[in-house]
């Protein structure tokens, strides 16, 4: 991903899209920090990227830090790097991300996931806009605007004492929220044929379409890890389609299996009678434990017809 991304690249035309829009032209505007709040995979990133594309630092750097992907001792080092000797291995001194993002913008995602004793250092750093690297004695000053990221209910930890209040109240100057991907199906289609379109130059294949029925998989399917399990499934998707349309064949297990309680049978449309009375019969068995007269009065039959079906229809019991 580019630093030129834009808006435009962000896709959704449903309205809790058109009011996230809106929050990041406002935000942009502002150089307040802003905290972004949604599930895995709905785009958080891409929005702090063109929130930061929208403002006037667009010009400086923009630089994300994934704190839930580092352990305590390299938040702190990754943050505000360290200096030579501040600890074994500490051969050389290291810039940190507030130093690299000084005049742009520090992108901290899974903020939730911060220690209590990196959350006070880095409180003190956005107060002060000078921090000092790790093992260093030199106060570092830089000129930085801070955009976070969670997934989870910051007020929550701030109840439980697990986040400071101080530092939330520090970051949520601006509060952006995404909506799920099952919250906005009608951007299903809108995003799904982006990335086929994506896909397919990348790919140099020649796929131009979904079929109806994987269209409507799509809508209907719940997709928990949101734009992100959607662009994979459509990457695979186009890899695996030899020819010019993706049918549900081309797409993840999960999306064949209809997922059909086991209190119901569900028939392919020329099914035959007795097909179908054969899967009645032995699923109606199976409910029962197997108890042949049980099944009879609910198959509405006597014993001994039931009897004769198991062996014409070749049951196994
Ligand atoms: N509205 C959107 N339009 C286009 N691509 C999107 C959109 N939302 C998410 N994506 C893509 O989905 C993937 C996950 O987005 P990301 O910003 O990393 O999500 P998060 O940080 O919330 O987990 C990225 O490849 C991103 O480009
Ligand atoms: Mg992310």
């Amino acid at each position: 991903m580019g630093g030129t991304l834009s808006m435009k690249e962000i896709i959704g035309k449903s309205e809790p899209m058109m009011e996230v829009f809106k929050m990041i032209r406002l935000a942009a505007e502002t150089d307040l920090s802003v905290m972004i709040i949604g599930e895995s995979g709905t785009g958080k990133e891409l929005v702090a990227r063109a929130i930061h594309n929208a403002s006037i630092r667009r010009k400086g750097p923009f630089i994300p830090v994934n704190i839930g992907a580092l352990t305590p001792d390299l938040v702190s080092n990754e943050l505000f790097g360290h200096e030579r000797g501040a600890f074994t291995g500490a051969h050389a001194q290291t810039s940190g991300a507030f130093e690299r993002a000084d005049g742009g913008t520090l992108f901290l995602d899974e903020i939730g996931t911060m220690d209590q004793k990196t959350q006070v250092t880095l409180l003190r750093a956005i107060e002060d806009k000078a921090f000092y690297r790790v093992g260093g004695k030199d106060l570092i000053h830089v000129e930085v605007r801070i955009l976070c990221a969670t997934n989870e209910d910051l007020q929550a930890a701030v109840q439980k004492e697990t986040f400071r209040k101080d530092l939330y109240f520090r970051l949520e100057g601006f509060i952006i929220r995404l909506p799920s991907l099952q919250e906005r199906k009608e951007d299903i289609p809108l995003l799904a044929r982006e990335f086929l379109h994506e896909y397919n130059e990348k790919y140099k294949k020649n796929i131009t379409e979904f079929s109806t029925e994987a269209l409507d998989l799509f809508v209907n399917y719940p997709w928990p890890g949101n734009v992100r399990e959607l662009k994979n499934v459509i990457q695979r998707a186009v890899l695996l389609t030899p020819r010019n349309v993706i049918i549900p064949e081309y797409l993840p297990r999960r999306f064949q299996q209809k997922s059909v309680p086991n209190n119901k049978i569900v028939f392919d449309v020329g099914t035959s009678l007795g097909d179908a009375e054969k899967t009645l019969i032995i699923r109606t068995l199976k409910d029962r434990k197997g108890n042949k007269t049980a099944t009879a009065k609910i198959l509405g039959i006597s014993r001994r017809s039931l009897y004769n079906k198991i062996q014409q229809l070749n049951i196994k019991v």
